[in-house]
C-alpha cells in the first residue's frame, strides 16, 4: 500500500497490463520441495511454524532467492483461521488438515466462534518481516474459499469427492449456510490481515469445488466466496480467484469482484480466454505433472502455454497446481529463467 511494488511486473499484469516481463511464481513454491525447508522445520509442527513470524517469514523467502520467481506466496495454510478462531485443527504430515471433531449438525455450530482480531497478530507479523526483505518484490496474501474450508470441517479431513459436504448443503441448508458463513469471515479478515500488514495481491484458493455441480455452486456457493472477497472491499489490492476444475463455473467466476483468475492444466488459456469474453487476465497453467518430464518436453508445452496465454488481457505464468512435493527444485529455477528470457526474446 506504500507504492514500493507498484510497477513490479506482477501487479501491472494483475491489473491488466502487459509490460516489459512476463511475471511467473509458483503455488505451493513455499516449503514442500525445498530442502533448504525442510533443513528448517526439522519435524517441528506445521502449523506451529506457520505461526512463528521469523520461521514464516524465512521459508516465505526460500524461493524467491533460490529462483528469482516475481513473488513470494505467504507461508501459512488455509487452515490457519480456523486453529486461530479456537478449533483444534491439525495437519498430518503427507495427508492434509484433520479435525477429529468434525462440524456436521446443527448443534455442532455452537463451537463456532468469532476470530478475535488479535489472534491475527502472528500473520502481521510475519508479513511485516517479509515484505521488509522483499523490497520491490511483491507478496501475496490468501485465504482458502469457504467450500474448500467449510468442506474440511465437515469431512474432518481430506476427501476424495467432498461427498458429506455436498449432502449438508441440501440437507440441512441453514447449518450449511452458517457454517459457510464463519468460513467466509475468518478466511475473508485472515486475507485481509495479510494486505494491512504489507501484502500487494491476494489469493483465494477453492481447490475442491470441482465436485459441486454449477446449480449448487451458483445457489450455495458463490454468495459465500463473495462474502469472503468482500472483506477486502476498501484495500486497493488486486485480486485473484483460483479453483481447481472451474472450466464448467468460469463465468460466475468471472462475474466475482476479482482481478484475475487462476485457471487449472485441464483447460486451454486462449479457451478460458474465449469463454469469459476476454475479460480478465489469466494466470496459470503449466500441468505441474510436466515438472517431472524431459526438459525439451516441459519446454515444448510452456511454449504452448505462453502462446496461449497471449489471448488473455495479461498473463501471469503459473502452474495449473501447486509444486508437487518430490518436483526437483532446479527445474523449477530453470523455468523461471526461460520464462523471463523467452519473453524477452519475443520482443525482439
Ligand atoms: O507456497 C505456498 O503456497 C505455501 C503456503 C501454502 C501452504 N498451503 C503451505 C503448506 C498455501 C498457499 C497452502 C494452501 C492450501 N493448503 C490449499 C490450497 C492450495 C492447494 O494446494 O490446493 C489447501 C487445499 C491446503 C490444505 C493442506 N495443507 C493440505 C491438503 C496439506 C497436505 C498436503 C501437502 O501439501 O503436503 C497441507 C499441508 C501444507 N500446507 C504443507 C505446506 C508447505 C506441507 C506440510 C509439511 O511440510 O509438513
Amino acid at each position: 500500500m506504500d507504492g514500493r511494488t507498484t510497477s513490479a511486473p506482477l501487479v501491472r499484469a494483475l491489473r491488466g497490463e502487459r509490460g516489459p516481463r512476463l511475471p511467473v511464481w509458483f503455488m505451493r513454491q513455499a516449503g514442500r520441495s525445498l530442502p533448504e525447508y525442510r533443513a528448517l522445520r526439522a519435524g517441528g509442527d506445521m502449523l506451529q511454524a506457520c505461526l512463528t513470524p521469523e520461521l514464516a517469514s524465512e521459508i516465505t523467502l526460500q524461493p524467491v532467492r533460490r529462483h528469482g520467481v516475481d513473488a513470494g506466496i505467504f507461508f501459512s495454510d488455509i487452515v490457519v483461521p480456523v486453529l486461530l478462531a479456537g478449533l483444534p485443527i491439525r495437519i498430518e504430515p503427507g495427508r492434509g488438515p484433520v479435525l477429529d471433531d468434525p462440524i456436521r449438525s446443527a448443534s455442532d455450530l455452537a463451537r463456532l466462534r468469532p476470530l478475535d482480531a488479535e489472534a491475527l497478530e502472528p500473520i502481521r507479523a510475519a508479513v511485516a518481516l517479509t515484505v521488509a526483505e522483499l523490497g520491490s518484490t511483491p507478496l501475496i496474501g490468501f485465504g482458502g474459499a469457504p467450500f474448500t474450508i467449510a468442506a474440511y470441517l465437515i469431512e474432518g479431513g481430506p476427501s476424495k469427492d467432498q461427498a458429506r459436504a455436498r449432502a449438508m448443503m441440501h440437507a440441512d441448508p441453514q447449518s450449511w449456510a452458517t457454517l459457510l458463513d464463519w468460513c467466509a469471515d475468518i478466511t475473508g479478515q485472515f486475507m485481509r490481515a495479510q494486505v494491512e500488514a504489507g501484502a500487494s495481491a491476494a489469493q483465494l484458493f477453492d481447490s475442491w469445488v470441482g465436485t459441486v455441480s454449477a446449480l449448487d455452486y451458483e445457489r450455495s456457493v458463490a454468495p459465500h466466496t463473495r462474502r469472503a472477497l468482500a472483506h477486502l472491499d476498501g484495500l486497493d489490492v488486486p485480486r485473484i480467484h483460483f479453483g481447481l476444475g472451474t472450466d464448467r463455473i468460469l463465468t460466475q467466476i468471472a462475474a466475482f469482484d476479482v482481478d484475475a483468475i487462476g485457471i487449472d492444466w485441464r483447460i486451454p488459456l486462449d479457451e478460458a480466454s474465449r469463454v469469459i469474453g476476454d475479460t480478465k487476465p489469466l494466470q496459470g497453467n503449466i500441468d505441474s505433472a510436466l515438472l517431472s518430464a524431459p526438459w525439451p518436453v516441459l519446454r515444448e508445452h510452456v511454449d504452448d502455454v505462453l502462446r496461449r496465454g497471449q489471448r488473455a488481457p495479461a498473463h501471469v505464468v503459473n502452474l495449473g497446481h501447486g509444486v508437487p512435493p518430490e518436483t526437483d527444485p532446479d527445474v523449477l529455477t530453470r523455468l523461471v529463467a526461460y520464462i523471463h528470457e523467452h519473453d524477452a526474446a519475443s520482443r525482439e
